[in-house]
């Protein structure tokens, strides 16, 4: 099964991600855990930058990093019969770049036409005030509190228009093991595990 996890920074998509994986491991259940940008040429490009690009240049960049993603790391791990657990994929790009402009069903549509689509995606829910208070300073650094706000805002407003079938959206505002609870049961009642 191909899961991604998606949400807004500090929506704790990646600590549930980590949680998951800890879970499949417990249980000798194959499963690979996989991230984007991911850690290929132009995914390590993409967290070099220090500067906003172009919104239609970035998604292009993003795009191009996913059909490698895919190509060297998710699709071989799907072959061998792993699970894969995605922090991040393309509804990342229609909602962040789509903050910057772009037209997020346009993203997620050309996305879609290029890349595996994925079996579930566990977008985290939580409001822009918690997640502000998640992020560490030191991340944000070069980014007043308040243009975060604004991006978070953005971002966040567009994760709510996504109405995919394949979106199954999680409370992020409940405790790290309740919502840990909430996936794994999920992925139980569907067979994913036991
Ligand atoms: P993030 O998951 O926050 O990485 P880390 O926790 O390692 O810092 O992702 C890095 C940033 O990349 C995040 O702010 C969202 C952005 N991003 C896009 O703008 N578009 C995309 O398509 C993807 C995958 C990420």
């Amino acid at each position: 099964m191909f899961i991604v996890f998606e949400g807004i920074d500090g929506s704790g998509k990646s600590t549930q991600a980590h949680l998951l994986a800890d879970f499949f491991e417990s249980r000798r259940i194959l499963f690979i855990l996989t991230h984007e940008p991911s850690d290929g040429m132009i995914g390590q490009k993409l967290r070099s930058l220090t500067s906003r690009l172009h919104p239609k240049e970035e998604s292009r960049l993003f795009l191009e990093d996913r059909v490698d993603h895919v190509k060297r790391v998710i699709h071989p791990a799907m072959r061998a019969g792993r699970h894969v657990i995605c922090d991040r994929y393309y509804y990342s790009s229609a909602a962040y770049q789509g903050a910057l402009g772009l037209d997020p069903v346009e993203v997620l549509d050309f996305n879609r036409s290029a890349v595996l689509e994925p079996d579930v995606v566990f977008l985290m829910v939580v409001s822009v005030e918690t997640a502000l208070k998640r992020i560490e300073l030191s991340r944000s650094a070069g980014f007043s509190i308040f243009e975060k706000r604004k991006n978070l805002e953005a971002v966040s407003g567009i994760y709510k228009t996504f109405q995919d079938h394949v979106i199954k959206r999680i409370d992020g505002e409940q405790t790290e093991s309740e919502a840990h609870k909430e996936i794994v049961n999920w992925l139980i009642l569907r067979g994913v595990c036991t």
